[in-house]
């Protein structure tokens, strides 16, 4: 099936090498979506439809598979992930206050990103540390007690990280 420039020969490129690999097949959406999350870091929509196209599947068939598996994105992450629990023990110890100062530390708009990219600041309910809350987790490294000091702490070690990808 003929290609179709999406304005993105990055994007283009990876995608056509991802095709490849499944051969064109309908069974290979999968490894397909597998492939762009892991060399994009999420899941384009320009690349969802074309993905859609050439292994002639229903659009909404690929949406569907891209929005329910928890390992694919639609949105840009960050290069760090930072959880900031929100759960009771850690809301009642200033969990909201952390969350606020990382926000404002890390310069995070409505979609959760950091402005530079550096990071992704997602909340959630109850890590299973209670005892150590406020509790955060960067990149699968847990921060409990946290304070606005040790947030700035926090963002100090991400930015000397940098693109290394762990915090
Ligand atoms: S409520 Fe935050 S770790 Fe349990």
């Amino acid at each position: 099936m003929a290609r179709v420039s999406l304005g993105m020969p990055e994007l283009e490129a990876i995608l056509e090498a991802a095709l490849e690999e499944v051969g064109g097949t309908p069974g290979g959406l999968v490894p397909v979506l597998q492939r762009l999350q892991r060399e994009l870091g999420y899941l384009p929509g320009p690349a969802l439809a074309e993905v859609a196209r050439r292994l002639r599947l229903p659009p909404a068939q690929v949406f569907g598979v891209a929005t329910f598996y928890s390992q694919f994105s639609l949105k840009p992450k960050g290069k760090h992930l930072v959880r900031v629990c929100l759960g009771t023990a850690c809301h009642v110890r200033g969990a909201p206050r952390i969350w606020e100062e990382l926000a404002r530390e890390l310069e995070v708009g409505v979609d959760g990103l950091s402005r530079d990219g550096l990071a992704t600041l997602e909340a959630v309910r109850c890590l299973g540390a209670c005892a150590l809350g406020p509790v955060v987790v960067v990149d699968g490294e847990y921060w409990g007690r946290m304070t606005p000091a040790r947030v700035k702490a926090l963002v100090r070690a991400l930015r000397e990280k940098g693109d290394a990808g762990e915090a």
